[in-house]
């Protein structure tokens, strides 16, 4: 579905069913989940400051990360660069030609499954796993042909500080991650190891999160593109920056009016707790996760976590007695904790059918649960509740990087699951940047607002090539800011304009 298009809704839904206990809690969540126009500007007017403080010290809580990606691409762009994106479930490897066609690029490109226990294994089964998949895909699209380098644009979507642009000193893992010995550490020498152990004719250009490889994409093809978001299995967005507002790298001296992109990392916001509306559940929620105190923001809004929120719920429900729910039934599998994914409460969202016929079907097939109408009423509720949360709160974010530059007009260019599967979230959004930007009631449709939030180009590939390739140029214009080594990349640009693209 394009942004913004909007979807008649195809139910009426009725709570004449609903005895009056159980409305009684549905009213009871409505009042936790609820956020209305007024809180959402006090949480944006937080965020601006937290961004601020962000910018002019090391230990503020939004990261505010310097990338040293530090141009918009002009459409001109040349070359074959690969492009590997270890996201949480898959394992992307492309290979990307910018052609010489302003604005065209052309990519070849391979999935590998994430195996699940990597997530929670050691540091070198990751690294033997990321640098095998780059060798098969070498072997595979390039075979006997004689490589002798392709710069390599990596996306590593963690919050990292970046000393330099093929640098990144992982902070904390983030989405459900838990390998030791990698934080606080450079994550790119075990890498550039393993390339080596295999003899890749490889040279890291690049470390870009994904946030910042989407805001590069998109801009790419369109000009008014200010800002890369990723509404994910986690959320944070990157914007252009100005080097002169970036108190903390003043000891560097670089032109203040240089643009620099900056990660934000903002699923940190408001880990001190101060503004956030928490509920009981996200609190659980926040304890039970392998870094309890992080990441407060993107764990109630992110797609790893809004089944886990609703499952809670439901659990509670259940066990509270406030009223029958799930009364007799086998709730075994409602009790292991991520059982439920955001998919779960899309497709609740998504059930056309008066009865719910789906959504029974649902819980039948999951968790072997039959439900009553009045439950699947509650159901159908608090899916909405908790998805038009997720989505109203994610705005706050994007108002805020939008208030702070003092842009009243852009484009952002949005990735993720959560933004491209789940249903309303976009209209839900534009609604929510209407109340807080108090736009006039025309706007918040989505199409042809102030700040539109659009579907974005591919950043984990085609953003990151661009990254490796703006890096390499600039390298060759003898801008040196951020970079580690610079006879080494200029090496790697004249062996970029030779490479050949595959056929
Ligand atoms: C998490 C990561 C961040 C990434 C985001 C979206 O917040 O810390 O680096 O951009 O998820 O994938």
């Amino acid at each position: 579905m394009p942004s913004g298009a909007r979807r008649t809704p195809s139910r009426k839904g009725s709570m004449v069913d609903v005895p009056k206990d159980m409305l009684d809690q549905i009213k009871k969540l409505e009042d936790l989940f609820i956020v209305d126009g007024q809180k959402l500007k006090e949480v944006t007017n937080q965020f601006v400051s937290e961004l601020v403080r962000g910018l002019g010290q090391n230990d503020a809580t939004i990261p505010m990360n310097p990338t040293w990606c530090m141009a918009f691409p002009d459409g001109n762009e040349t070359g074959t660069f690969l492009a590997l994106d270890m996201g949480g479930t898959n394992m992307r490897v492309c290979e990307v030609t910018l052609t010489e066609e302003k604005g065209e690029f052309d990519i070849i490109q391979s999935k590998y499954r994430m195996p699940e226990e990597l997530k929670t294994g050691t540091a070198d089964e990751l690294w033997a796993y990321v640098a095998d998949c780059l060798q098969q895909f070498i072997e595979y699209h390039h075979g006997d042909e004689k490589i002798e380098q392709l710069p390599l644009g990596f996306t590593f979507s963690y919050p990292a500080t970046q000393e330099y642009i093929d640098h990144g000193i992982l902070q904390r893992w983030t989405k459900g991650f838990d390998i030791d010995g990698v934080e606080g550490k450079d994550v790119v020498p075990p890498f550039e190891a393993a390339l080596a152990e295999r003899g890749l004719p490889i040279k890291l250009t690049a470390l870009v999160n994904d946030t910042t490889g989407t805001m590069i994409a998109s801009a790419y093809t369109d000009p008014l593109m200010r800002i890369g978001c990723i509404f994910g299995t986690g959320c944070n967005a990157a914007y252009m920056e100005d080097c002169g507002s970036i108190p903390k790298i003043a000891h560097m001296n670089l032109d203040a009016s240089l643009p620099m992109a900056i990660n934000c990392e903002y699923g940190a916001f408001d880990n001190e707790h101060k503004v956030l509306p928490r509920t009981p559940y996200d609190i659980i929620i926040d304890k039970e996760s392998p870094r309890p105190g992080q990441q407060a923001f993107e764990k109630m809004i992110a797609g790893l976590y809004l089944g886990e929120i609703f499952r809670l719920v439901l659990l509670d429900l259940h066990q509270n007695h406030e009223c029958d729910f799930f009364a007799g039934q086998d709730i075994s599998k409602l009790k292991k904790a991520y059982s439920l994914d955001a998919g779960f409460l899309a497709a609740i969202e998504e059930d056309p059918f008066e009865n719910l016929s789906e959504t029974y079907d649902l819980m039948q097939n999951k968790l072997s649960i039959s439900c009553t109408k009045p439950e699947l009423e509650l159901l159908r509720r608090l899916a909405e509740l908790i998805g038009t949360r997720a989505a109203r709160l994610s705005a706050c974010g994007v108002a805020a990087i939008c208030k702070h530059k003092g842009w009243e007009t852009c484009h952002v260019g949005a990735d993720g699951s959560v933004f491209n599967k789940y249903p309303h979230f976009k209209i839900r959004g534009a609604q929510a940047l209407k109340e807080i930007l108090d736009w006039p009631e025309n706007k918040g449709k989505g199409k042809g607002d102030p700040i539109e939030i659009l579907p974005a180009e591919d950043g984990s590939g085609v953003g990151a090539a661009l990254i490796a390739a703006l890096t390499l140029k600039r390298v060759q214009q003898g801008q040196n800011a951020g970079i580690r080594d610079p006879e080494a990349m200029k090496k790697a640009a004249a062996l970029a304009s030779k490479a050949k693209p595959s056929k």
